[in-house]
């Protein structure tokens, strides 16, 4: 019997042009790029540019997808964007990418799962395409985090980075097997009594202000890897795959240490691991999906590869997704 899956057509990423290195924050605060580089793998991240938005980098991203999907605007019909550093508090960001690139069907809305929030949004968007709601997806995820960074706290300004990606996914007839293209499986979780641990401190229902990110960096630690390898497992056990099979691990970039600790329990060979926490830092929401377009680019990932994604962020929520290219 077919099924309806949804496929990832093309991928593409924005970066924004300054780059801002270990050394020019030691500059900055108290810290240095030995303890920066040992402590979180980060060499250097990009920071948007004063007036470059959001939704000018989730817009450039969603160009970039298209193209390489070979795809327009015109075929679109549901946009959903991933962020917890939006333009506005309201509309959504997702509109202002639906109004630029012209398309006047369909629906586009914003998801906040922090840095979980891209596999929240594939899984959402998967949802509408398997139900026959939508027909073909941009899935974005992009963040202005250096808007919300405390640039005199020296344990959360070095972590983070500005930047976004996009996919493109659409609704595909398949065998239903698991040998079948497309998104296999997709499991999500959250727990709000940890909402404490990673926070940003205003908004316009509490504070009236924007805020800034904290963050009990030792205890998101503690939590994460357990996590991150409870729903990969998840994933295992729905699809009867194993760590042995997976092509390519695509975990959520905010250190390096968690990603190599998630890889070894899981037994992931570190030569099927996507990197890059070193050059963009802590994206959030946007992390898989530029570690997804740098390993398309390069020509890792290619058409049939089982690609595994995970993420961990703030709330906590936390996600996996197994798909075929
Ligand atoms: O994407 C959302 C999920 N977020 C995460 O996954 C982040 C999870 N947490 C982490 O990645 C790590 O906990 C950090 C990278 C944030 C911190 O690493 P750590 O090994 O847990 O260090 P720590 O917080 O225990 O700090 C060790 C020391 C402390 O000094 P004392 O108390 O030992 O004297 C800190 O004050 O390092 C100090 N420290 C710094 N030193 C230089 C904290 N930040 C810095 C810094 N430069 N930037």
């Amino acid at each position: 019997m077919t099924v309806f899956r949804s496929v990832v057509r093309g991928v593409g990423s924005y970066l924004p042009a300054r780059t801002l290195t270990n050394a020019e924050l030691a500059d900055m605060v108290d810290t240095s790029d030995e303890w920066i580089v040992q402590r979180t793998g980060i060499r250097e991240r990009h920071i948007a540019a004063k007036g470059e938005k959001t939704s000018d980098l989730a817009i450039a991203a969603a160009k970039a997808a298209l193209a390489n999907a070979g795809m327009t605007a015109a075929d679109v019909d549901l946009i959903v964007v991933a962020t917890s550093t939006p333009d506005l508090t309201f509309p959504a960001t997702a509109t202002s990418v639906q109004a630029e690139l012209g398309i006047t069907r369909g629906a586009a809305f914003d998801l906040q799962a922090v840095c979980s929030g891209f596999v929240f949004a594939m899984a959402t968007a998967d949802q509408y395409l398997r139900s026959g709601d939508f027909k073909c997806a941009l899935v974005i995820g992009a963040e202005t985090f250096s808007r919300i960074l405390d640039w005199n706290d020296r344990t959360t300004c070095v972590l983070f980075g500005d930047g976004a990606g996009a996919v493109v996914l659409e609704r595909t007839e398949q065998p239903g097997t698991r040998e079948d293209r497309g998104i296999l499986v997709s499991r999500l979780r959250s727990d709000g009594r940890h909402r404490s641990k990673l926070f940003v401190d205003g908004g316009p229902g509490s504070t009236g202000t924007v805020g800034h990110l904290r963050m009990e960096g030792k205890e998101v630690f503690r939590h994460a890897v357990g996590m991150i390898t409870d729903v990969i497992e998840e994933a295992y056990a729905a699809t009867g795959y194993s760590s042995e099979d997976i092509d390519w691990f695509v975990p959520h970039q905010a250190n390096l240490r968690i990603i190599d600790g998630s890889a070894k329990k899981l037994k992931i060979a570190p030569n099927k691991v996507v990197v890059t926490v070193d050059k963009h830092g802590n994206t959030s929401a946007a992390s898989i999906p530029l570690a997804l377009s740098a390993a398309v680019g390069d020509g890792r990932i290619k058409k049939g590869d089982l690609v595994l994604l995970e993420a961990m962020g703030g709330g906590f929520t936390w996600g996996s997704a197994l798909l075929r290219w």
